[in-house]
Order: C-alpha cells, then sequence, then structure tokens
C-alpha cells in the first residue's frame, strides 16, 4: 500500500461473539482497518480477545446495541463494508416473538439505516443461518437444498417445535433486509451458514461449538440443541468458521455477488459425528447412549455450489478437518477436561 492509499474499512457487528471474533481477526490480518461493536465495553472477560486482536492491526471497539436506533452510526460511519453478525441467538427463548424475531428484524434495519446514512458502505454483508434454508416439510430423502429453499414461516409457527422462532427470524430479517436494500440502492449480500465451529479468538461460545463437543462433553442440553438440529434440517450441516469468514469476505469484495449465499463444507449426522469422534478421539468416553430417532444418512443436503461457482473453496469438507481444532478449543474453553484433567479423575 503507498503512503497516500487508505485502508480499506470494514465494520463488524457483535464482536464479542463467537462468528464475528474470528472475522475480525481475519480482517486485521489481510489489512483491513476494522470496527467492531459490543453491547457492553465494561464486561472485559467477554472482550479480552478484542484487546489481544489490537496487536494485529487498527481495530476499534464502540459499544452498540441492536434495539437502540442510530446506535450504529458512529460504528458504520467511514466505512466500507458493514458485516451485520450480532444477532439475538437464544434458541430457548419463551417468548421467541418479542425476544428474538422482532428484535432481529429491527436490529437488521437499524445496522443498515446507519449505513445509509454513513454514505460510505459498499456492500452489506449480511448474516443469516441454513435454518433460514432447510426448515420446511420435506418428504423422504435425498433432497439437495440451494438458495431459491426459504424455511416455510407458517409451517414453523404453526409447528412450534423449538427452536422454531429461531428460523422464522432469519427468513423475516432476510426478507426485510432485501425489501430495505432495494428502497435504499444498498448493494446487499446474504450468507446463510450451517452449524459453524472450529477454533476463533472468543473466550465465551453459546451455540454451535458447545453443541458439536456435546457428544464428547456428555452435556444434555448441548446433546439437545443438535438433536434439535438435525431433526428440524434432516442432517446435521456443519462449516469451519475459517471457511465461513473467507467466504464472508469473498462475497463482499466480488463485486458480481448478490443474493444469497449458503456456506456449508459438510453435511453430517449425529450418529456419524459420533463414531468419528469415538476412533479419533480415544481419551474422551463418546456419549454413546443416544436415545431418540437419528438418521444413519442426511436426508437434507446443503448446496454451496453458487459460493463455489463465486470462485471459493473449501479447506474443510470432512469431519477430520472440520474438527481438527475443535477439541484443543474446547480445553480452552473448560467445554471438555484437559488431559491432565482426565489423568488425575
Ligand atoms: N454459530 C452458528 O453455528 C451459526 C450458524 C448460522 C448462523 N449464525 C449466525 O451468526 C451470527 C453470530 O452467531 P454466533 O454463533 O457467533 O453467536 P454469539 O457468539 O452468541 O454472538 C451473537 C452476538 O450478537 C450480539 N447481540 C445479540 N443481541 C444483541 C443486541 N440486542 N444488540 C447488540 N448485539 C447483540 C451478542 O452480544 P452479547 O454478547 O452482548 O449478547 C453477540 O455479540 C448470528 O447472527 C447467528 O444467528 C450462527
Amino acid at each position: 500500500m503507498s503512503a497516500g492509499d487508505k485502508k480499506r474499512t470494514a465494520c463488524v457487528t457483535g464482536g464479542d461473539g463467537y462468528i464475528a471474533s474470528a472475522l475480525v481477526k481475519m480482517l486485521l490480518e489481510k489489512g483491513y482497518a476494522v470496527k467492531t461493536t459490543v453491547r457492553s465495553l465494561d464486561d472485559l472477560e467477554m472482550i479480552s480477545h478484542l484487546k489481544d486482536l489490537q496487536a494485529l492491526g487498527p481495530l476499534t471497539v464502540l459499544r452498540a446495541d441492536l434495539d437502540v436506533e442510530g446506535s450504529f452510526d458512529d460504528a458504520v460511519a467511514g466505512c466500507d463494508y458493514a458485516f451485520l453478525v450480532a444477532a439475538p441467538v437464544n434458541l430457548h427463548s419463551k417468548n421467541p416473538e418479542e425476544e428474538l424475531i422482532e428484535p432481529a428484524v429491527r436490529g437488521t434495519l437499524n445496522v443498515m439505516a446507519s449505513c445509509v446514512k454513513a454514505g460510505t458502505v459498499k456492500r452489506v454483508i449480511l448474516t443469516s443461518s441454513a435454518c433460514a434454508v432447510s426448515g420446511r416439510p420435506l418428504l423422504g430423502d435425498g433432497h439437495v437444498l440451494d438458495e431459491d429453499s426459504w424455511s416455510d414461516v407458517d409451517y414453523l409457527t404453526a409447528n412450534k417445535s423449538c427452536p422454531w422462532g429461531y428460523p422464522v427470524s432469519k427468513v423475516l430479517l432476510e426478507k426485510e433486509a432485501s425489501r430495505f436494500a432495494e428502497e435504499h440502492g444498498i448493494s446487499l449480500v446474504t450468507v446463510c451458514p450451517a452449524v459453524t465451529v472450529g477454533a476463533a479468538p472468543a473466550r465465551k461460545v453459546h451455540t454451535s461449538v458447545p453443541a458439536c463437543l456435546s457428544l464428547l462433553s456428555g452435556d444434555e442440553a448441548a446433546i439437545g440443541v443438535l438433536k434439535g438440529v438435525e431433526a428440524a434440517s434432516g442432517a446435521v450441516p456443519l462449516v469451519h468458521v475459517d471457511d465461513l469468514c473467507r467466504a464472508k469476505v469473498l462475497v463482499a469484495e466480488e463485486a458480481a455477488a448478490a443474493g444469497r449465499y449458503i456456506c456449508c463444507g459438510l453435511d453430517a449426522t449425529i450418529v456419524g459425528i459420533a463414531r468419528f469422534l469415538a476412533d479419533k478421539y480415544l481419551r474422551y468416553s463418546v456419549n454413546s447412549e443416544l436415545s431418540g430417532e437419528l438418521l444413519e444418512k442426511p436426508r437434507v443436503y446443503l448446496s454451496s455450489a453458487k459460493l463455489v461457482r463465486e470462485g471459493f473453496e473449501f479447506r474443510y469438507n470432512t469431519l477430520d478437518e472440520i474438527y481438527h481444532d475443535m477439541v484443543d478449543y474446547g480445553k480452552a474453553l473448560g467445554i471438555l477436561p484437559t488431559d491432565h484433567d482426565i489423568c488425575f479423575a
């Protein structure tokens, strides 16, 4: 970069979160100046990884709340790209309309309105979910779903099988974001990630990492989350967080990118994951007494062909590759016992 060149600047919302922490790191490593937001600057433990990431490049941490109009004005001001990652992710909410769906839609539009005000944002990259693709009645096996597939809001709302509010929130926020983008001339791309795993800078994680380590940790509530995913999606679709972040950066930078992009490295099943973990991690006792109806093979496959046509190459396509850094990350987070704990138990 010559002396007169300005660094490209990106805003990443929710920098204390799992996926956002990995994206902030990747953008800094790629030479971006990054602005990230957190709800509270007081919880020093939640943001300690962001302090560490400041060693990699220019990283500003600002306070912003999805529930407060105009809260993201400073965060997106002057940015070339806005990565909307923060969202309510409370899968066990008792009142999904008020706690998940409405705040998710309102919060997305709040950040997008800040992008309009900023006038510098070339592209908004919205984080949806694979659950906004596959939550619909599908009879039989072998379905291959692409970006034309939408989870069925009426079906999910009528069935109310947990966690119905989360996929509904993602479908509705995608649709509202798309309407808003068209109305205000914003370039919007949406990424629909599969269940995301792999090591990231965040030191506290809530959903996908504990769920995917649950067969090793024995955490029944987290096993329940994994079973919920398989029952609702017809598979356990997985993606490594490094692949997901590279995909997000690619669809931000690629001028021709448009619309939705599914990002899924592998369609797995709980039974397949359990067999893999039992073979590979002999020191841990893999929970093999899994009750309930489990799939021997995926009923549903998510196609990332559109992303691949854009020039993307997945680096992690097998369970071995996808899980390669998960056990160490699980130990560092305290989700899994260390070898020392096991020896002296
Ligand atoms: N992990 C997955 O497998 C997966 C898969 C598909 C899609 N996604 C999507 O990816 C995004 C990040 O997920 P994640 O797994 O990284 O979850 P996470 O670690 O729980 O991060 C969620 C982030 O959203 C923030 N947030 C929630 N409500 C907010 C509000 N009202 N105002 C400001 N910030 C708020 C949280 O802040 P606090 O820390 O203050 O709560 C946190 O920073 C979400 O949009 C999620 O739906 C995740």
